[in-house]
């Protein structure tokens, strides 16, 4: 298993430009499913998962080509395998995306259910009964999701929960289906509104997305287009937290500002200093150490669980104690036992963490288990007296685009062994 070292005590200083968003290419790669012709999918992340999604479509028969860039034109039009195989989904869950679009277009589907994951069960039942409320017949069984319909039918379907992956895959299917759908407690995160651009450029006839209500009018064709995918606002508020707990400073272009207020809040609550353009952000922590900040996580707009586990590690060094609370998924907080071999002073107590802060960090061998996760524990490593040995590092490059390139460029010392 590959592993990274970090050398700490290196501020973070300088410009990087944002990658393509990991959480809206892998539903827009889905949604290639619902049009005819072909598709150019621009500003692609080049990471695991979109590697994974890629192999996914060509496996059930899409043409797909990936340019130096990373960016995709892909046709979907003779899906004869409207499969998507346990071996696949097991390792990414974003599968499940294929479900909706699959029974869409082409009346039927047979997907992996994606089994539990590190950061809690992850159920898709309302994934199912979305669909099922459309009219789609599905049965469970031997692991896997069984779907058919000859015609979706467009139904009021209210969520049970907010959930991003289900409402996009409801919203998916629903261009496609006869009549009108409404999507009630719809999530509203920005991906959810990329996705919805690209179908819109398809021909469909979406209105209400980055609302809890969108109505969609269901079409009878839709047809592929080209598409740039949005920057990625958790990557954006990595690198950020990078800055921040080296005492640094940081500049990211290709920013998506409006995406990120709860992030910059509660960075600017920590006493780092945050100036925006139109499409870049900048944060100068003048050599400060960070003041504690407490967090919630709950859906967009309020602060994204997807940025937990970096606060929890800007606040282990923080002058002082804070709280973190985790509302959406039941074990994310997998790091915290990773940053106290490194000496953080965190206690979990059912959902939410007590950090003390604590003026240093020692490196340590440590060990990823999910996604965020691991970057926690590289920012850790920067601001780490000593060497950090992050092992498991696969899960980091799921999400990162050449992590250790862009903080090396910034002035981290990373090698990749
Ligand atoms: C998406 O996951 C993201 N993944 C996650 O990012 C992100 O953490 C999450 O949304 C929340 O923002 C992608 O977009 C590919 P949910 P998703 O369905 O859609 C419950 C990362 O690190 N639920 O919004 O799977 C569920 O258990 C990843 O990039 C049901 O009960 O998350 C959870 O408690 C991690 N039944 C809550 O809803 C369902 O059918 C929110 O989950 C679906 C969800």
């Amino acid at each position: 298993m590959q592993k990274i070292t970090i050398t700490g005590g290196h501020k973070i200083h300088g410009e990087i430009k944002a990658s393509g968003a990991k959480n809206a290419v892998l539903p827009i790669l889905a949604a290639t499913i619902v049009g005819q012709g072909e598709s150019h999918i621009k500003h692609v992340p080049h990471l695991h998962d979109v590697t994974t999604m890629n192999q996914l479509l060509a496996q059930m028969g899409a043409s797909l080509t990936v340019d130096h860039h990373a960016d995709i034109t892909i046709c979907t039009d003779n899906l004869q395998n409207q499969t998507a195989p346990y071996e696949t989904v097991k390792t990414m869950r974003a599968s499940i995306l294929a479900l909706g679009p699959l029974v869409a277009r082409y009346g039927r589907a047979k997907v992996s259910l994606p089994g539990g994951c590190p950061i809690g069960a992850r159920p898709v039942d309302l994934h199912i009964k979305g669909l099922q409320a459309m009219g789609a017949n599905i049965n469970v069984h031997d692991g896997y999701i069984h779907a058919s319909c000859d015609r979706l039918q467009g139904n009021r379907i209210v969520m049970e929960k907010v959930t991003v992956t289900g409402t996009e895959n409801i919203l998916i299917a629903a261009t496609l289906a006869k009549g009108e759908t409404l999507i009630e407690n719809a999530a509203i995160e920005p991906e959810v509104v990329d996705l919805a651009k690209y179908l819109k450029a398809m021909g469909a006839e979406i209105r209400g997305e980055g609302t809890s209500k969108i109505y969609i009018q269901g079409k009878d064709q839709l047809y592929g287009t080209t598409h740039e995918v949005m920057p990625d606002r958790i990557e954006i508020g990595t690198f950020l937290v990078a800055a921040a707990i080296t005492g640094g400073s940081v500049t990211v272009r290709n920013s998506c500002n409006d995406d990120l207020d709860a992030v910059f809040g509660k960075l600017r609550e920590a006493g780092a200093e945050i100036h925006t353009t139109d499409n870049s952000v900048t944060l100068s922590m003048h050599n400060k150490r960070p003041q504690p900040v407490d967090i919630r996580t709950a859906p967009h707009p309020a602060f994204p669980t997807d940025m937990q586990a970096q606060f929890c590690a800007l606040n282990a060094i923080a002058d002082g104690t804070s709280h973190i609370t985790e509302t959406l998924f039941e074990n994310r907080f997998m790091h915290v036992e990773e940053l106290n071999r490194m000496g953080a002073n965190i206690h979990v107590e059912g959902n939410q963490a007590v950090i003390k802060g604590v003026e240093k960090l020692s490196g340590a061998p440590v060990t990823a288990t999910d996604l965020r996760a691991s970057a926690s524990l590289v920012l850790a490593g920067l601001a780490a007296e000593g060497k950090t040995d992050v092992h498991d590092i696969h899960y980091i490059d799921r999400g990162y685009e050449a992590i250790e390139e862009k903080m090396n460029q910034l002035g981290a010392k990373i090698i990749r062994n």
